[in-house]
């Protein structure tokens, strides 16, 4: 009895995170993805270097071998609090001569350990521009990620903290004290230079470069926004800065893209999705049953057996299970695209389980259900990275793994518990389905409240967790989302990327229509026209393309050598996503994104026009969270919610309803091995 217990605890755990980590962390791992990118382009090319062998002796020491930590105010905005947390960062120093910036690239939401074997990569975009312009190199941490937390009883055991230890614990982990602390880290800032006599490296003496991607590329717009100066230039790549919670929009690149080369796949996924929202509405586990099953195996069977198939509890459990396979194609398309990822994997495996060729109208609509659903599962048991053959595979390389990238005594699930906390607090962007649209790839049950009833089943109610819904507004307000305009900055997004429709570039209806993308770097003391940003859409571009391209030029430059009124005019910035050619691998245009910064710091480095400004630095709170309505949502997409409690009445026995075993559903790490491990199950 006792061990029945366990495994079913162990696996609803494990499972329910899938739904809760794998869908909204918007990084599985950038780091991660740029190897497997490399490591599969260099199985179609044989050329190119990796990280891992690019370690050059003439750069003397490896700067990972010296982690650094500062210490900062747990809470900035309070001086009642002496409390203080430390975080991490590391310095690469061999390129620095004085006179030269300091190049600060923020990581987000990810441990910057394995970010930093790339500090010795001169192929790498940040050490490029640290070599470029005689820069200072920094990777910082930002706090409640990686080993920047406090060591507590329930940093060192999540799956085993209360809700109100993990609240208590999170409370200062907001969008507004992490920026700050970049302020304080960045205004404190010294280094000894060992062949340097001593410098002035803080922003009233020396010039600051803020490079970041995704929500890091967002903190970057936020930091010029906030704190005007502080940073003479910023590169905001891929930064989604129109925070919202149903991000429904995020499938469209999916669905574009799907669309230029798949058609039989994308009415297939559209197919399936259908089956699921209407097989989940009506009850009907026969055929969903023999899906789970064929993906998920022993785990399933051992779970069927102590439970009435026909249980609401049950019902729970397949939806985990579902919200995986539903998930599953998608998992990497922000980074690879169809031809280069999964999705391409899945495609080829569901269309060609019985005919050679695929048939053009897909398996959906020329086979009869089961034999559909057959293909479909086979495809996903192939790739999803918690299916039954990936898990064991997973089991083998832990140990490695582990070994690999240490957390120190820090729970090794502290980074997704942490992005978890971000996305249910304030950064929102539930990637979620809208059904009312024949494009829709998801089920039904992959909704706003479902993902609502996750973070309160995860973090409990509280003033930052709570029906309302993740708090987007005070931050959209106070940096105006994406109508922002900011001087020395350059926007980078991938035409691709399902992230540019929360950005300056999105091609949603209700995205800005009344400003101008321009490639033309105003010179020094000039501004843009009202309205007029420097912005690049990177053609055939994903998440972050310019980071994970490796930088082909290798002509190192200083600031006499270029010319700071230098503008890139041949290139044009495009904001219509075009549905051609559909490229994969490797992302050409990059290297215009990637030039066109380097020719922005070349201009706007010896630039003295904008005051540093310390002030601004107050927080936003996102109070009074306790008197926000519940969150509305759609009822034309929550069908299936009915049975469970609408989201307006009885908030806590809603989400109660969704939790099988409220302490101990957890988020269960993702571990981008494993990730990878699912697959090469296909690739070999
Ligand atoms: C560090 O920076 C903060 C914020 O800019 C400032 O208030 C504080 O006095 C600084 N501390 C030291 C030791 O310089
Ligand atoms: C059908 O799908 C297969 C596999 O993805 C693909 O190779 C083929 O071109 C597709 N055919 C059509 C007509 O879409
Ligand atoms: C564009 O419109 C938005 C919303 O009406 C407004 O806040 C913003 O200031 C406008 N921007 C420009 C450059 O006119
Ligand atoms: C679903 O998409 C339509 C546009 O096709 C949009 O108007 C609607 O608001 C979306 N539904 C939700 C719940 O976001």
């Amino acid at each position: 009895m006792r061990s029945i217990s366990v495994i079913f605890a162990v696996l609803v755990a494990n499972m329910w995170a899938v739904s809760a980590t794998v869908q909204w962390k918007d990084s599985i791992s950038r780091f991660s993805t740029d190897l497997l990118r490399k490591k599969y382009r260099n199985q179609q090319t044989d050329k190119f270097s990796t990280i891992m062998n690019r370690i050059k002796p003439a750069l003397g020491k490896d700067p990972t071998e010296n982690p650094l930590f500062v210490e900062l105010p747990m809470d900035h905005f309070s001086a009642d609090n002496t409390d203080t947390i430390s975080c991490r960062y590391f310095v690469q120093d061999a390129y620095y001569k004085p006179g030269g910036p300091v190049i600060f690239h923020d990581i987000g939401e990810a441990s910057i350990g394995p970010y930093a074997k790339g500090l010795v990569d001169e192929d790498e975009f940040s050490v490029s521009i640290a070599k470029r312009f005689n820069g200072l190199l920094i990777l910082f941490e930002h706090r409640f990620y990686g080993l920047s937390a406090p060591t507590t009883s329930v940093s060192q055991d999540l799956g085993k903290a209360s809700r109100r230890g993990l609240t208590e614990f999170f409370k200062y982990h907001t969008i507004e004290q992490a920026l700050e602390d970049v302020v304080y880290f960045a205004t404190n800032f010294s280094y000894d230079l060992e062949e340097y006599p001593k410098q002035d490296l803080t922003p009233s003496k020396t010039p600051w470069v803020w490079i970041g991607v995704s929500y890091s590329g967002a903190r970057g717009a936020w930091m010029a926004k906030r704190n005007p100066g502080l940073f003479r230039a910023t590169l905001a790549s891929s930064a989604p800065v129109q925070l919202q919670v149903n991000f429904w929009e995020y499938f469209t690149a999916i669905e574009d893209a799907l669309l230029v080369r798949n058609k039989n796949c994308s009415e297939d996924l559209r197919a399936a999705a259908r089956w699921l929202s209407d097989a989940w509405e009506k009850r009907d586990h026969s055929i969903v049953d023999q899906l789970i099953d064929a993906v998920y195996e022993r785990e399933w069977e051992e779970m069927l057996e102590q439970y009435d198939p026909e249980s609401e509890e049950v019902w729970d459990i397949r939806k985990d299970y579902l919200q995986d396979a539903a998930w599953t194609p998608f998992a990497d398309f922000q980074y690879y695209g169809v031809n280069g990822g999964t999705l391409g994997l899945f495609c080829d495996i569901m269309e060609t389980q019985y005919t050679d060729g695929g048939d053009p109208d897909g398996v959906f609509a020329t086979e009869p259900l089961e034999r559909a659903v057959t293909a479909y599962a086979k495809a996903v048991a192939a790739i999803s990275p918690y299916s039954y053959t990936s898990s064991r595979q997973r089991s083998q390389s832990r140990n490695k793994e582990k070994r690999q990238f240490s957390t120190g005594s820090l729970d090794s699930k502290l980074d997704d518990y942490s992005w978890l906390w971000q996305v249910c607090t304030e950064f929102g962007a539930f990637q979620v389905a809208n059904t009312s649209r024949p494009e829709n790839l998801l089920p039904s049950f992959i909704n706003v409240q479902s993902q609502i009833d996750s973070c309160i089943g995860t973090f409990g109610e509280s003033n930052q967790v709570s029906q309302a819904g993740p708090n987007v507004e005070p931050i959209n307000e106070k940096y105006q989302g994406w109508y922002v305009q900011l001087s020395n900055t350059l926007w980078t997004n991938g035409e691709w990327d399902p992230w540019r429709a929360l950005s300056v570039d999105s091609e949603e209806e209700d995205a800005p229509k009344n400003d101008t993308a321009t490639t033309d770097i105003p010179q020094c003391g000039r501004t843009f026209a009202a309205g007029t940003q420097l912005r690049y859409v990177i053609k055939d571009g994903y998440h972050g393309s310019e980071f994970s391209e490796d930088v082909s030029t290798d002509s190192p430059g200083n600031l006499d050598g270029l010319d700071p009124t230098n503008t890139i005019r041949s290139l044009t910035a495009t904001r219509t996503r075009t549905r051609t050619a559909m490229t994969g691998t490797p992302v050409v245009d990059a290297v215009n994104a990637q030039n066109l910064w380097f020719s922005a710091m070349s201009s706007w480095l010896p630039c003295t026009t904008l005051e540093f400004d310390p002030s601004g630095a107050e927080t936003t709170t996102s109070a009074p969270f306790t008197s926000r309505a519940p969150f509305q949502t759609d009822s034309s997409n929550n069908a299936a919610e009915t049975t469970r409690g609408s989201s307006g009445n009885g908030g806590d026995k809603n989400a109660a309803s969704s939790l099988v075993v409220p302490s101990l559903i957890i988020p269960f790490f993702v571990s981008v091995f494993a990730f990878m491990a699912g697959i090469r199950v296909v690739v070999i």
